[in-house]
């Protein structure tokens, strides 16, 4: 099979595209054909040596976790999927999930169906960043009706979801992004839209009950104050808080996606009743997966960069 793998940590170029055997999946594990593959900010810090768990991962190593296909074989202990099967999922986070590839073997509770009425591309942009919005808002947060919920980076690949999944419980939106995305942010149902490059975010939020910190830096040390005590900020950046939490007496809780198929079915629950939906910035081939990486780094995506397989 076709797959792109990584034989150094390096810059988009260590992305090498090879041809390789085609995995066998284990007893509980299917293999899935894949049509696309979602990109994420992890499979190029990875890629750079710069990700967590980096001494998980032996060279060569297929880089990413977010893909939709078709199930071809079945290991046979698998009972959730018959061959045919249209599937996707984030396979094996945090470890290495070899996704940039035409074939993968997943295992069974690591996938989901596939939305019905969304194409291959549409899918593969959903796993990782639907899985961390989900378990940012409703796991940790317990965001509900009624709350306000500051999302920095709300065009960006979790942001466009998570603003789309916070409307969806009933919560007032405030994102953050630069003036290219207003129209965008304002169609998903951001209540309060800030151009970060021309508002500073805490003069104009107040009072919000949770905090998405996308970003961490300067802008997580700017978005204690505009939570009300008791509030919470959820990071998807480093766990290392300062004493801001005491200080604005609020709650403070960094997380890492993990894999959960019944998030996703309830996901994709949510696409088929036209209740979230991806949005797709670029589609590459599998071959460019530099390019999509270079693009990816430049840091302003509206939604998701996608491999075509
Ligand atoms: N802990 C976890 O499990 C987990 C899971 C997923 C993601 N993450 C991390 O979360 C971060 C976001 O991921 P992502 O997939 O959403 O990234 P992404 O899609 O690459 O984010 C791109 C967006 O960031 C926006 N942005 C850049 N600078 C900004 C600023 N100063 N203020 C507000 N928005 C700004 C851009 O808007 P403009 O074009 O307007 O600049 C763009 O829309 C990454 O660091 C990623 O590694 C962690």
């Amino acid at each position: 099979m076709k797959a792109i793998r990584i034989h150094q940590f390096g810059g988009p170029e260590v992305l090498t595209p090879e041809e390789i055997s085609t995995p066998k999946p284990g007893p509980s594990e299917v293999l899935v054909q894949v049509y696309a593959a979602g990109i994420n900010p992890v499979d190029a810090k990875t890629r750079a040596g710069k990700a967590l768990y980096q001494d998980t991962r032996p060279f060569p190593f297929i880089p990413g976790w977010d893909v939709s296909g078709v199930v071809v074989e079945k290991g046979e202990k698998v009972d959730r999927f018959d061959i045919g099967d249209e599937v996707f999922g984030m396979v094996r986070f945090p470890e290495i999930g070899a996704a940039y590839a035409e074939f993968v073997a997943a295992p069974q509770e690591d996938l989901a169906r596939k939305p019905a009425n969304l194409d291959h591309i549409e899918t593969a942009a959903l796993p990782l960043v639907s899985l961390t919005a989900w378990q940012a808002l409703f796991d940790a947060a317990n965001l509900s009706r009624g709350q306000t919920v500051l999302i920095h980076a709300a065009a960006g690949g979790v942001g466009h979801i998570a603003v789309q999944l916070a409307k969806s419980v009933g919560a007032s939106v405030c994102g953050t992004a630069s003036e290219l995305h207003r129209d965008f942010l304002l169609e998903l149902g951001v209540d309060t839209f800030i151009d970060y490059r021309k508002t500073r975010f805490e003069e104009v939020v107040k009072d919000a009950d949770m905090v998405l910190d996308t970003m961490g830096g300067k802008i997580r040390d700017r978005s204690w104050q505009v939570l009300k005590p008791g509030g919470i900020l959820v990071s998807l950046r480093s766990a290392s808080f300062g004493n801001e939490p005491e200080t604005y007496k609020v709650r403070a809780k960094s997380i890492l996606a993990h894999p959960d198929a019944e998030q996703l079915t309830q996901l994709s629950n949510l696409v088929e009743s036209h209740v979230v939906y991806p949005h797709i910035f670029q589609i590459f081939p599998l071959d460019e997966a530099a390019a999509a990486h270079r693009l990816l780094e430049q840091g302003h995506s509206e939604g998701k960069i996608v491999l075509s397989v």
